[in-house]
């Protein structure tokens, strides 16, 4: 079968593993897919950079590659809203399937995405964007799409969970976790953004809308980080026979026959003895209710270069599968515009 012709867009921590991965099973994803997986090119900031990836395909273009006609998918790793949001609708909007990574991004502009997708027909699929390796958005978006999900709720981020596990098992200071936390890939380029919350906001926000089939935008989030967390704040918590943890928490929440939806990430102090008192370092673990398969938990790695190449590569096994077919994914164009409480953020 004709190649599926992929564009790379990013490659450092995440990107990096990405193209191991495709070169190391090249072979099985081609038995996979029905059709070999090729990169077209990989687009970079730095060409000078010493990376262990094919020299050639390198190219500071990242817009002449998306709309080049020897493109077939756009796997996009770099982050950021612009210039990714021109790339990717520009790529959506020609045909081109797309796999991202990038919260931030979707926790903005889910809706111009996926209109574009539907209006040409193209695939959408982030699975890496929420809860890195775990596979959780597409339970969502296709196991439990005949069911009704109440609630989503659970560890979404990996560094502040790595930070505040270690505070907790051996008092280690918060600085010098976060460091670690950078020097291990799991931090985002901009490290405020897991502290602050940012990064839990944009994954509750992508969680609501697909839970609820709804928009919810990172600014619909109420949003408290974990700066204020302080050393005796776990010890404290230690006392009382708890731990610390950030939680992001979606509900549908029904009052005088409205419903509405309700998002939030804050640190709370939950009991030793609750199942996400024993998720630590850079794990996530997420809870779901729905009406009918009652209560769900994932768990695994939510953040790190291998785990989150795992879950960009399930995608671009998923989109090139549907290219072959002439198939797709599920439209997410079509929703309920539930109001979300306003919560305010501190
Ligand atoms: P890195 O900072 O390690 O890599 C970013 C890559 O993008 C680099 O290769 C960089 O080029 C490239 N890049 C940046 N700006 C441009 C540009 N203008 N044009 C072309 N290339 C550019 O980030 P990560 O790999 O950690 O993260 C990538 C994405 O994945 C982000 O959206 C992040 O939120 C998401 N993600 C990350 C996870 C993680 O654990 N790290 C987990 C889940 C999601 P150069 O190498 O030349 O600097
Ligand atoms: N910075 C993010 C985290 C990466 O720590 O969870 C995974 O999305």
């Amino acid at each position: 079968a004709k190649p599926i012709r992929v564009a790379l867009l990013g490659c450092g921590t995440v990107g990096t593993e990405v193209v191991r991965l495709l070169t190391d099973q090249a072979g099985e994803l081609t038995q996979r897919i029905g059709a070999p997986v090729e990169l077209a090119g990989i687009a970079v900031r730095r060409l000078n950079k010493e990376r262990d990836v094919p020299k050639e395909l390198l190219t500071t273009d990242a817009a002449g590659l998306v709309t080049s006609d020897d493109v077939d998918v756009v796997v996009e790793v770099i982050g950021g809203i612009e210039p990714t949001r021109t790339w990717l609708l520009d790529a959506l909007r020609s045909g081109k399937s797309v796999v991202t990574a990038n919260k931030a991004l979707l926790a903005e502009h889910a809706a111009d995405l996926f209109e574009a997708a539907d209006a040409s027909g193209a695939d959408l699929y982030f699975e890496a964007a929420v809860a890195g390796a775990i596979p959780l958005l597409r339970p969502l978006r296709e196991s439990l799409a005949g069911d009704r999900i109440t609630r989503v709720m659970g560890i979404v981020n990996g560094t502040t969970n790595f930070i505040l596990s270690a505070m907790d098992a051996t008092g280690a200071g918060y600085g010098e976790t976060l460091e670690e936390a950078s020097r291990l890939g799991y931090a985002e380029a901009d490290p405020t953004a897991d502290v602050d919350g940012f990064d839990a906001a944009s994954k509750a926000a992508i969680l609501a809308s697909l839970a609820f089939h709804t928009r919810v935008t990172a600014a619909d989030v109420h949003r408290e980080g974990i700066a204020q967390v302080s050393a005796a704040d776990i010890a404290a918590a230690k006392g009382l026979g708890r731990t610390v943890k950030l939680l992001a928490i979606c509900e549908r929440v029904v009052s005088d026959g409205t419903e509405s939806v309700a998002v939030r990430v804050h640190p709370a102090m939950i009991p030793r003895s609750h199942p996400l008192a024993s998720v630590n370092g850079a794990f996530n673990a997420v809870f779901v209710e729905a009406d009918a398969a009652g209560e769900m938990m994932f768990y695994g790695r939510g953040a790190g270069g291998a785990p989150t190449a795992s879950a960009v590569l399930g995608d671009l096994v998923a989109v090139a599968r549907n290219k072959v077919v002439s198939g797709r994914g599920p439209r997410e164009s079509a929703y309920a515009a539930l109001p979300v409480q306003p919560m305010g953020n501190t």
